[in-house]
């Protein structure tokens, strides 16, 4: 994660601009005076900066939640206040070669950029948690005429594959980093090939986390055209088991179980269970429905009288038999105003989010959540909390 580690932290006046980076405002933590965030804005990408102060070090980095790929944005903001600011850094580790930037971008894309306009020239398989990126890399070779979306949490997979695709020279991938379990949620009924789910996380100790679950597969099944097929690969025997259950449970099903079935391409985690003669197990379930289409076209506004004591909010959690929200801190900016950071959802998969509160209308910040069922049905609630 791009990160500085300063002798000292000094606080400018906002808004400015310095070296094609803008910072509009700064906040600060209502509890912990040394934790604050800057907002900058790189290009079109508005994200936030954060200042920790903790064993007697001060560090300026990435804040996790706004967190934008490429890094290459965050890199440019951080030097960018460091320079005006004239602040003493004593480590960084933003000197890293930035090769491919520009094509990098073209690949990776936003979450908005596919909640605005899904793409829909071509056949769409998804992959989800595509690790070191070969399997994803080599369907994509193989398959030039289908569109290839890969999505992954993990930031640094990102950015590598990224790089091959660049080195590649592919065009019919597009990356995101972000939970696949909430990206299912807006991708159009019966537009996808293939899921691929291979070796997926076990979460033996925190099974909440599994990416295949019950509202995954109905995800997947509505997704998914006639013919389409959701493909779990695993070594784990815990997890197959689970996933076996999990698929027997609906209601008609079409599925089928292969061990030790060799699909002609070994991605990095297969190779190691292979050395270590692993079984692994392929679960392949077959759509044959033709699903509704996807209605979400929620309104995530705010706006009214402001009911609630923000201060006082700050630090609960508010549950519900289907959800939460978590107030998790606190942040003033100079104008009064406040930036709440919440996590809000299922259980299983929360949105993490700021929102910037004012007297008379909240807005989602730097975007609005995701235009799920779940996001919604929390946005209501949180709605009804803030504005009565
Ligand atoms: C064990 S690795 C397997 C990687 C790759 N599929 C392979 O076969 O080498 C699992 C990957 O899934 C990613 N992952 C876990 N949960 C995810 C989620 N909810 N959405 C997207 N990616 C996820 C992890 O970051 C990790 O890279």
């Amino acid at each position: 994660m791009p990160h500085i580690q300063i002798k000292a932290f000094n606080e400018l006046s906002f808004p400015f601009s310095h070296e094609e980076i803008d910072f509009s405002f700064i906040a600060t933590n209502v509890n912990f005076p040394d934790d604050k965030l800057i907002c900058a804005t790189s290009e079109d990408k508005t994200f936030l900066l954060q200042l920790k102060h903790n064993e007697h070090k001060w560090l300026l980095k990435s804040d996790k939640v706004t967190r934008v790929s490429p890094n290459f944005h965050i890199k440019r903001a951080l030097n960018a206040y460091a320079n005006k600011a004239g602040l003493e850094i004593l480590f960084s580790n933003l000197k890293q070669k930035e090769m491919h930037h520009r094509q990098k971008e073209s690949a990776l894309k936003a979450i908005d950029f596919f909640a605005k306009s899904f793409p829909e020239e071509k056949e769409i398989w998804i992959e989800v948690g595509f690790g070191s990126g070969v399997h994803l890399l080599h369907q994509a070779q193989n398959n030039p005429d289908i569109l290839h979306i890969g999505i992954e949490i993990h930031k640094d997979s990102v950015e590598q594959v990224l790089k091959q695709i660049a080195i590649k020279e592919l065009n019919n991938i597009m990356l995101l980093d972000f939970d696949a379990r909430l990206f299912l949620e807006f991708v159009p009924s019966n537009r996808v090939g293939r899921n691929f789910v291979h070796f997926p996380v076990p979460w033996d100790k925190k099974p909440h986390r599994r990416v295949i679950s019950h509202p995954f597969i109905s995800e997947s099944l509505r997704c998914l055209k006639e013919g389409g097929t959701l493909e779990l690969r695993s070594d784990s025997e815990n997890y197959f088991a689970y996933a076996l259950q999990t698929f027997l449970d609906l209601n008609q099903s079409d599925f089928r179980v292969r061990k030790n079935q060799d699909i002609g391409i070994v991605s990095k985690y297969e190779t190691r269970w292979r050395k270590m003669d692993k079984n692994i197990y392929d679960i392949t379930l077959s759509n044959h429905e033709f699903s509704e289409p996807l209605e979400n076209d929620f309104d995530f506004s705010l706006k009214g009288r402001l009911q609630a004591d923000i201060e006082a909010l700050n630090g609960t959690t508010q549950k519900s038999k289907d959800g939460f929200i978590h107030f998790e801190r606190l942040y003033k900016m100079h104008n009064g105003e406040y930036l709440l950071r919440l996590s809000m959802g299922s259980f299983d998969k929360p949105e993490h989010l700021f929102i910037i509160i004012k007297e008379n209308e909240s807005n989602y910040f730097p975007s609005l959540p995701i235009s799920s069922r779940t996001n919604y049905q929390s946005h209501l609630k949180l709605k009804a909390l803030l504005y009565g």
